[in-house]
């Protein structure tokens, strides 16, 4: 039998009360050890985790593949620096662009700083060929990219940005379904639109075909690059390597991160050649970015992800991928179910294992109650209850996190009434 840690919880929260700068409000549990989809706190009581670190832990905790790769990793080499080579970046980078068809990776230590790399890039392509004037964006609504002042000027979100305002000049907001509002704000001076193909923190909404043609033509009418952010819905976690294609868009860079190192932070600037040859050494730079301890986890995770060892053409469904799409109709069967079971679930959104539930009601007491009852799942956009367990999640455990959410859903739907 595994016994957990010995944890004195009362410390825990008192060292953090004490010394942690208060940005987060945190759940009031204090976890010590995993086990693929399942997370023990310092009681030994065990969660079913259909968060997974916000969508990081694509290979389960404690994954013996991952954790031998790391330990092995790091008992050889862990970091250099970006002064000398080491083996595996190039390794990464060729499955990266094998995977996405984007030819050159830039590393770097998350998804903020993903998206951060890319907004750089976008300005520097244009400065390159003589157009310094050519530094607008263009971000959607309901978007989310990062907290760093380039990422958070293209994040929609007042409560996120005016406390740090000003921030980066030239960023028009869009909604997402508003295909003439996208027309006119894309023009001659936009460096680049930024949109997350599906919109995580937004509440699990995929762009409509529609909006993303309108992208396309937007591009295409002006030159605008297009910047992807797949750090949430990217490598697998949508049952495909990435979502852009299936919206027919053709970005010109594209923003990883959370899945690529199942835990192990990195996070990766995917770029097309054609902007990629306006990039020059000297333009940007991370101490950590594409260590060997980092790259060697993303090595493992796109082996797991795809099932192949070699820098090949993907080959659907292979890999976790794979085992994603069958995922996929088990979510499909078991949200129809809640839905039709519950008045207060007034949507069923997302895609493999990217999932939500939108309510009439705010989400919270479904995500206290879940928790009361050992599922691990999280509110966004207010009304929304967001899952994205690992990919590993198997079929008895979605219809378990079901259970519990059917009964959670049951007690708050009748708490609402009481209290009406
Ligand atoms: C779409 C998207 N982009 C960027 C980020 C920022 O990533 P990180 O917090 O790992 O830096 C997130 C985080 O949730 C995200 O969902």
């Amino acid at each position: 039998m595994t016994t957990e840690p010995m944890v004195d919880v009362t410390n825990v929260l008192a060292l953090e009360a004490a010394h942690l700068l208060q940005t987060y409000k945190r759940a009031p549990v204090v976890f010590v050890r995993g086990d693929g989809s399942r997370l023990f706190d310092a009681d030994g009581t065990s969660y079913l985790d259909f968060i997974s670190g916000i969508g990081v832990v694509v290979l389960g905790h404690g994954h013996a593949g991952l954790s031998a790769v790391i330990a092995a990793q790091a008992a050889t080499l862990m970091h250099t620096s970006n002064l000398y080579y080491h083996p595996l970046q190039g390794q990464l980078a060729a499955r990266l662009a094998a995977l996405s068809g984007l030819p050159r990776t830039f590393f770097c230590n998350s998804g903020t700083e993903a998206v951060e790399a890319c907004l750089k890039f976008a300005r520097r392509y244009w400065f390159s060929q003589g157009m310094k004037q050519r530094t607008r964006y263009v971000a959607l609504r309901h978007g989310f990219s990062g907290r760093t002042m380039g990422a958070l000027s293209v994040t929609a979100n007042p409560a996120y940005r005016e406390p740090f305002e000003p921030l980066i000049p030239g960023v028009t907001f869009v909604s997402p379904d508003d295909s003439s509002g996208l027309r006119d704000a894309v023009t001659d001076q936009t460096a680049a639109i930024i949109a997350e193909p599906i919109q995580g923190e937004g509440g699990v909404r995929p762009l409509s075909p529609e909006f993303a043609a309108e992208i396309e033509r937007a591009c295409e009418r002006t030159g605008t690059l297009l910047i992807a952010d797949e750090v949430q819905c990217g490598l697998g976690r949508t049952g495909e390597p990435f979502y852009f294609p299936v919206l027919g868009l053709t970005p010109d860079l594209v923003a990883v991160g959370k899945a690529l190192g199942s835990g192990v932070p990195i996070g990766a600037a995917l770029v097309a050649e054609r902007v990629a040859t306006q990039i020059f050494a000297g333009d940007h730079g991370s101490t950590y970015g594409g260590n060997l301890l980092s790259t060697r986890a993303g090595l493992h995770v796109l082996e797991q992800l795809t099932g192949t060892s070699e820098a090949q053409p993907y080959l659907p469904p292979a890999g976790l991928i794979g085992h994603v799409r069958e995922m996929a109709s088990v979510f499909d069967a078991a949200f129809n179910r809640l839905a039709a079971a519950h008045d207060i679930v007034a949507a069923t959104r997302g895609v493999g294992v990217m999932r939500a539930l939108e309510l009439t009601v705010d989400a919270t007491p479904v995500i206290e109650g879940a928790l009361k009852a050992g599922l691990l799942v999280n509110r966004t956009a207010e009304k929304v209850v967001r899952m994205l367990p690992p990919l590993t999640v198997t079929q008895s455990e979605i219809e378990e996190a079901v259970t519990i959410l059917d009964r959670v859903l049951t007690s708050v739907a009748t708490a609402s009434k009481v209290t009406r």
